[in-house]
């Protein structure tokens, strides 16, 4: 019978040893289970207290914590407590802290039932305090394709890390939501994304995701950046541009603006595949027209991408319809600059056909030829291997006076496509037209 079970165990417990009780005599209760929750939460920072509390009722005399997977009751406290909560302090959170915990209560009339579980996962207990600098690999968690969407979208965030996890977990508002097998892209390397995020209301996040080993699922790494989703609606779209060459090189000061001709009352700026999306109050100009200017005051590698503006105003949370793209590019990787060559030469004769070589003997994937004071628009060629030698040939046949003006190329590799070489030197296209004439004629006449 089971009163008879529940007075041996509790005999048991008058004494001293509370350590030895086999759970599965508790397993026995029919009253009510308790409450249980952790308090700040479930995930928990090495050596930082969380409380477990466990709420009975009036009756309850007795409450004990279990931890699974130990035979012995993990704690126990005594009526009275205030408001029937029993609190359980881990004062120092520690990797023998972390798993799942149950709790149940004892009175008079019995035992309760087991309690739901409570999971105590301990983070950071892995990092490794170095600074890893890659260019491609970002150790970041990001939005596809951008951490601002359409209404109704969906989004994979990506999560990049340098130590070679078994499993990734993703965290809404320090919440569980679903765990991953990580995906090995390199010896010690490992990526995991996490498709199809359901963009429902105006803001959601912020996501956190961390890494874990399949055999410690309790002990995980430290949690990567926060990423925040916000919802792009349908207001008129603001226009992204910036005043100085979108090509610039690490340590450059870069400014971006945003405007309209709307009177929004902030803008964002977000990154294709980026995390964070800065946020400016607008300023106002004249007839209602807005804008905003965004101000790196030093690029790097990992600047190069490419961004949006989205405007939006005080009394709603959308933002308007993302602007026209703009790409910003950072020079400097490969650390190489091609050599550049025209054939046949640098003057040409209108209605001629000009070709520009673009050479390196570092492996590039592709190069890009741009013309001073066009640098919005630039022609792109996959690179030849020809003689030892990566090369492109842009060729333009029966050019014009407008081909004439000051081009340079870059290399670039498809593994980071916002990255180019160091610039060739810039090689000045003459097309002759009168010009040439008259200094034909003079060499006929003289
Ligand atoms: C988002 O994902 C859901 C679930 O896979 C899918 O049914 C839906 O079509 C997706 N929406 C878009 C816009 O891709
Ligand atoms: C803003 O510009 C767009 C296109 O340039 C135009 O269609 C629209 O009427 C303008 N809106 C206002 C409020 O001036
Ligand atoms: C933004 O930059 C433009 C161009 O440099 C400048 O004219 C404007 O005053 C700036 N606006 C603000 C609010 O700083
Ligand atoms: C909009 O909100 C920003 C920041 O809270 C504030 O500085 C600005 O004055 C507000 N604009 C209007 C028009 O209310
Ligand atoms: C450019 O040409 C020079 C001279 O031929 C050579 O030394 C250099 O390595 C070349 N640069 C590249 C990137 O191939």
């Amino acid at each position: 019978m089971q009163g008879d079970i529940v007075v041996t165990v509790l005999t048991l417990l008058g004494g001293h040893n509370t350590s030895h009780i086999p759970l599965s005599f508790l397993f026995s209760g029919t009253l009510k289970k308790p409450n249980i929750w952790a308090e700040p939460g479930s995930v928990i920072t090495l050596g930082n207290p969380v409380t477990i509390w466990c709420e009975g009722t009036m009756e309850t005399q007795i409450y004990f914590l279990y931890k699974e997977g130990s035979p012995a009751a993990w704690d126990r406290l005594t009526a009275p407590v205030p408001d029937h909560r029993a609190k359980f302090l881990i004062p120092t959170m520690r990797a023998y802290n972390a798993g799942r915990y149950r709790c149940y209560c004892y009175n008079s009339a019995g035992w309760t039932q087991q309690s739901d579980a409570v999971e105590l996962v301990v983070t950071d207990l892995w990092t490794l305090r170095v600074t890893v600098f890659t260019f491609s690999f970002k150790l970041t968690l990001s939005a596809l394709p951008s951490p601002v969407v359409n209404s109704g979208g969906n989004v994979t965030l990506k999560y990049v890390s340098s130590k070679g996890y078994d499993w990734f977990i993703v965290t809404r508002e320090n919440r569980f939501s679903r765990s991953l097998k990580a995906q090995c892209i390199h010896i010690g390397q490992s990526k995991a994304l996490f498709p199809e995020v359901p963009v429902t209301s105006r803001k959601s996040g912020p996501f956190r995701c961390y890494g874990y080993f399949k055999s410690k699922p309790h002990i995980w790494s430290e949690a990567s950046n926060p990423v925040t989703i916000y919802v792009s609606g349908s207001s008129r779209k603001p226009s992204l541009i910036t005043q100085q060459r979108p090509i610039l090189a690490p340590g450059e000061k870069l400014t971006l603006q945003c405007y309209s001709n709307m009177s929004y009352d902030r803008f964002v700026l977000s990154k294709e595949g980026g995390s964070d999306v800065p946020q400016i109050s607008a300023h106002f100009t004249q007839a209602g027209k807005s804008h905003a200017n965004f101000t790196l005051h030093s690029v790097d590698f990992t600047t190069g991408g490419r961004y949006r503006c989205h405007g939006s105003y005080n009394i709603s949370s959308e933002w308007s319809a993302p602007s026209d793209p703009l790409d910003i590019l950072i020079t400097g990787h490969p650390p190489v600059a091609p050599n550049l060559s025209v054939h046949p030469g640098t003057t040409v004769s209108s209605g001629e056909k000009v070709t520009l070589l673009c050479k390196s003997s570092i492996p590039v994937d592709s190069f890009l030829l741009f013309k001073e004071g066009a640098f919005h628009s630039h022609m792109r060629q996959i690179s030849k291997l020809q003689d030892s030698q990566y090369q492109a040939e842009f060729s333009m046949s029966a050019v014009t006076p407008s081909v004439g003006g000051i081009y340079m190329c870059f290399g670039s590799q498809r593994s980071s496509p916002y990255l180019l070489s160091q610039p060739s030197v810039s090689m000045e296209i003459i097309v002759s037209g009168e010009m040439t004439l008259i200094y034909n004629q003079k060499r006929l006449t003289g």
